[in-house]
Parts: C-alpha cells; sequence; structure tokens
C-alpha cells in the first residue's frame, strides 16, 4: 500500500478549488459535504459548478488564483485543466503549508481521491492506489447495490446508544461483542425490517443484560475451502470477521487469510505433509487455553473441517471441557477440484456413485482394496495421496484393476497455479514425475475424468491436456 488511508475533518476549515470543470464540481460538493469553507477560483464556472454557488459555505472568485490566495488553506484541489494554473497551485499551495491534489497530475498530488459509498454516517472509501481507478469505480457500484440504504440509519440509531452501551459494557472486546450482537442479531434485524420500536426494545433488553454471558470463550470450526478465497462462505467470512485468534494451518491460502480482522491474533500451527509444526495435542490444547480467556477461537481448516480434517478430533476434547462449539462446513477439495477442472465427481453415463477416500492414515499409507473402489460406474476421490501415488497405482494394478482406468491428478486446485494431470493408471505415475506437481493434490480416479477439458470448463485445461489432445489421448 503506497497510500496511509485516513478521513481528514475538515468541518469549518478552508478548502480551495481551482477551475470550473465537471472535475471542480465534485470535488467542492465532497468538500462541502464535510463542511468545510470552499472558495472556488474560476472566471467563468460551468453550470455543474454553478449549482452550488449559492451554497453558505462556498465563496466563489471570478478569477485564477494568485500565491497570496492559499495562506491558511488546509487542502487546495487543482481541477482547471490549465497546467500553469497547476502548476501555481503546487507551488503557492506547498508553500502554505496545504495537502494539494490536482487531478491527473500525479507528480502534484500528496494525496489521491478515493471512489466513495456513503451511507450518511458511514463512508466507505476504496482506492487502487493509482493503479486502475476503474476497479475502484467498479467495486464502487457492487457496493452501492450491496449496501442497503438502512445501515446508515441502522448507525443513526446505535449511535443514540452509544454513551448507554459504555456504561452497561465497560469491557472493551466485551464491548465490541456487544455491538457485533446488535447489528448482527435481533435488534439489527428489527431495525432494518422497519421495527425501529421493537428494536429499540430488544436492545434495552440487552442494556439490561449488560456483559452477562459476554466474557464466555467459544470455539468455531470452520471451512475455508480449497484455496480460492471466493469459494469461503458468507458464514465462514462472518466468523473470520468477529474471531479474537484464529489458528490455520498451510492449505489455507494466504488470500483467505487476509480476510481475517486486522486485530485478532493469527497463529499459524503449520502441518505440512510429513512436518507438523505442533502436534494434534498442542492445538487443541492451545484452542482449549485460549476459549477459557473468554477469547472466540477460530479453527480455520483448509476445506471441509469433517472431510479429512480432523475436526472430530479435535472438537471431542473442546466439548468435554464444556467449551461452546461450532462448525462451519467449507468446500471440500474433492468438490472444489472437480468443479475447477471440469470433471463431473457423478455423471448418469459414468459414474453413479463416489467415494471419497484417503491415501494416508495414523500407520502410513493404508492398503485398500482397489478392486472394491475403483470399478465401473464408480468415481474414487483419494485424499493425501501425491506422495503415495505410486504405491497406490502399483497396488490398484496387482489387485487387477483396468490398467486404462483413467486417473486425473488436480495439483492446487481452484488456485491460480492449478495444474491438471490426466492418464490412464498404467501411466500416471511417470506423467505426475514428469510434472513434479508441488501439491497439495487430490487423485481422481474412473471413466468421468475422460470428461476433462471436454466441458468447456474455464481453466480446466493444462498443456499436459493440449499434447495429450494431439497425440495420446486417454
Ligand atoms: C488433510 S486433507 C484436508 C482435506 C480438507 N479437509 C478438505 O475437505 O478438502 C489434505 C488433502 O486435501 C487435498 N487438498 C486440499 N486442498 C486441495 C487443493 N486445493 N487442491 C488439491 N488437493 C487439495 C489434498 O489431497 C491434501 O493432501
Amino acid at each position: 500500500m503506497d497510500y496511509l488511508p485516513i478521513f481528514l475533518e475538515v468541518a469549518g476549515k478552508p478548502v480551495i478549488v481551482d477551475g470550473g470543470t465537471t472535475v471542480a464540481a465534485r470535488r467542492v460538493e465532497r468538500a462541502l459535504n464535510a463542511g468545510a469553507h470552499v472558495t472556488v477560483f474560476d472566471p467563468d464556472p460551468g453550470d455543474e459548478v454553478r449549482v452550488f454557488l449559492g451554497h453558505e459555505n462556498l465563496t466563489h472568485v471570478a478569477r485564477v488564483p494568485v500565491e497570496a490566495d492559499f495562506s491558511g488553506c488546509l487542502v487546495a484541489y487543482g481541477a482547471s485543466e490549465d497546467p500553469a494554473r497547476d502548476a501555481l497551485l503546487h507551488r503557492a499551495a506547498k508553500a502554505a503549508g496545504a495537502l494539494v491534489n490536482v487531478a491527473d497530475e500525479k507528480s502534484y498530488c500528496d494525496f489521491i481521491t478515493p471512489s466513495v459509498v456513503e451511507r450518511e454516517p458511514i463512508t466507505i472509501a476504496i482506492s487502487t492506489g493509482g493503479a486502475a481507478p476503474v476497479i475502484a469505480r467498479i467495486l464502487r457500484a457492487r457496493m452501492e447495490a450491496m449496501l442497503p440504504a438502512a445501515y446508515g440509519r441502522l448507525a443513526l440509531f446505535l449511535a443514540r446508544f452509544r454513551g448507554r452501551i459504555y456504561e452497561a459494557v465497560p469491557n472493551g472486546r466485551n464491548r465490541r461483542r456487544f455491538w457485533e450482537n446488535l447489528i448482527e442479531g435481533p435488534v439489527g434485524d428489527a431495525f432494518l425490517a422497519g421495527e425501529e420500536g421493537l428494536a429499540e426494545d430488544r436492545l434495552q433488553e440487552d442494556l439490561n443484560r449488560g456483559s452477562k454471558g459476554l466474557e464466555r470463550g467459544e470455539v468455531w470450526l470452520v471451512g475455508a475451502g480449497p484455496g480460492d478465497p471466493d469459494l469461503l462462505t458468507f458464514k465462514a467470512l462472518r466468523m473470520m470477521q468477529h474471531a479474537d485468534v484464529v489458528l490455520y494451518d498451510r492449505l489455507v491460502g494466504d488470500g483467505i487469510i487476509d480476510l481475517v480482522r486486522r486485530d485478532a491474533e493469527r497463529i499459524f500451527v503449520g502441518k505440512k505433509a510429513g512436518n507438523h509444526t505442533l502436534s494434534q495435542r498442542d492445538i487443541t490444547d492451545l484452542m482449549i487455553e485460549r476459549a477459557a480467556r473468554g477469547e472466540r477461537v477460530l479453527r480455520l481448516k483448509g476445506g471441509d473441517p469433517f472431510i479429512f480434517g480432523r475436526g472430530g478430533e479435535e472438537l471431542e476434547e473442546v466439548a468435554n471441557r464444556g467449551i461452546p462449539v461450532e462448525v462451519v462446513p467449507g468446500i471440500t477439495a474433492a468438490a472444489g477440484c472437480g468443479a475447477a477442472a471440469g470433471i463431473p465427481l457423478t455423471h448418469r453415463d459414468h459414474a453413479q456413485s463416489c467415494v471419497f477416500i484417503t491415501a494416508h492414515g495414523a500407520g502410513g499409507v493404508i492398503d485398500h482394496d482397489w478392486t472394491r473402489y475403483a470399478q465401473n460406474g464408480q468415481t474414487v476421490v483419494v485424499y493425501m495421496g501425491l506422495n503415495a501415488l505410486a504405491d497406490v497405482a502399483r497396488a490398484a494394478l496387482t489387485q487387477g484393476v483396468d490398467p486404462d482406468m483413467p486417473v486425473a491428478v488436480i495439483d492446487n486446485g481452484t488456485r491460480l497455479e492449478q495444474q491438471v494431470i490426466t492418464g490412464p493408471l498404467s501411466d500416471i505415475v511417470a506423467r505426475v514425475a514428469a510434472a513434479d506437481l508441488p501439491g497439495p493434490a487430490l487423485i481422481v480416479i474412473g471413466h468421468v475424468v475422460s470428461l476433462h477439458g471436454r466441458l468447456g470448463v474455464k481453466g480446466s485445461r493444462s498443456e499436459h491436456d493440449m499434447e495429450l489432445k494431439a497425440g495420446h489421448s486417454l
């Protein structure tokens, strides 16, 4: 981030806008809305600026500014589209100690103007640091559509109770929870539904209860999906915004961790195949210890916490201590990778059942009966199988599974770096070895793999598949 995001108080303070253009009009409007005393310089301003000329906080000077005009000014905007005027404004305003912004002249800017969504008294400012202002405008349009105007009114309504809330819930952390419960609970619901009286009654009940129940710690076991942040659930995102501490492991990508509430503590608890940074015991103890301190502990896991995520083991101990727990499902790797690679896991013509198995158990590679799994009409999805692929293929072939059975290995599924390697069971090990995949990777065995690259799913083709199409098909 190249800019410091701040909201500047300008109420009653002098702001200069030089120019009579549309851009000047937007600057004038924003400064007036923030309560500034605005002086506009222009010999002949356009209609959009003229609209503001009668405003009590606006002075129009019908000439170009001179150096002396900038004395005492807090913010100066150049919007005349005249290089000579811009240069003078920049020199004079800087000499007067003002913050300067000249439209489309980055070298004359102390600050940039963000795209803004207003829901009085809420202001959301969006900036791309000048990299791609169009993205900021598109995001702004989306937020405008997403945020009901009633949120502004809700903020004003709740502001009336600020002092009483402060008295009823003196502890800072509890007070944050109190506010969260108000806004996202029955009070907010009633207000947004237009029932202000009911909202007020409920708020009064909450005030009477004060801090009661707020100091209790909890553990939330939340699935983060297979890697693409867009595949998080709304609920996961909401809990990531409310947690005090987040315990996460390697499968949860940076793009997802960035969405955690800024002030929440983030603890990496490791877990890469064969390289456990914290033991399962340590992780469970840590969750219990932090919840006992009254914290909201979010255990964030890749995919779904109850599918090869050891979520059951982690929660059992926590629940035994009487700590409240909640589980939020996530998109499991099989579903995410299947979709991203264009491989449906079931299909009327190819697979009427689908099984999820793991190649790894507590004692190492599992000795599966592959003829039971890899059979016509069934898809087998193998988790934690990349390092065991050679063992899996050898065992399956030895047990009599068809050597032509199609197999896909999907590496980093749903992420930008996704790779998909396909081949018959008899050759998949050599193909995957040649690709030197970093993992995590999922193995899909079954005739549905033959649909890969045929369903028009964006991003589902890899260079390797193109080669296959050119010469060696499955
Ligand atoms: C410990 S398991 C966790 C599974 C997770 N709970 C889920 O529901 O997806 C880890 C395995 O999930 C698979 N996996 C997770 N994310 C993946 C991804 N983005 N692409 C491919 N495989 C993935 C790999 O097989 C990896 O070895």
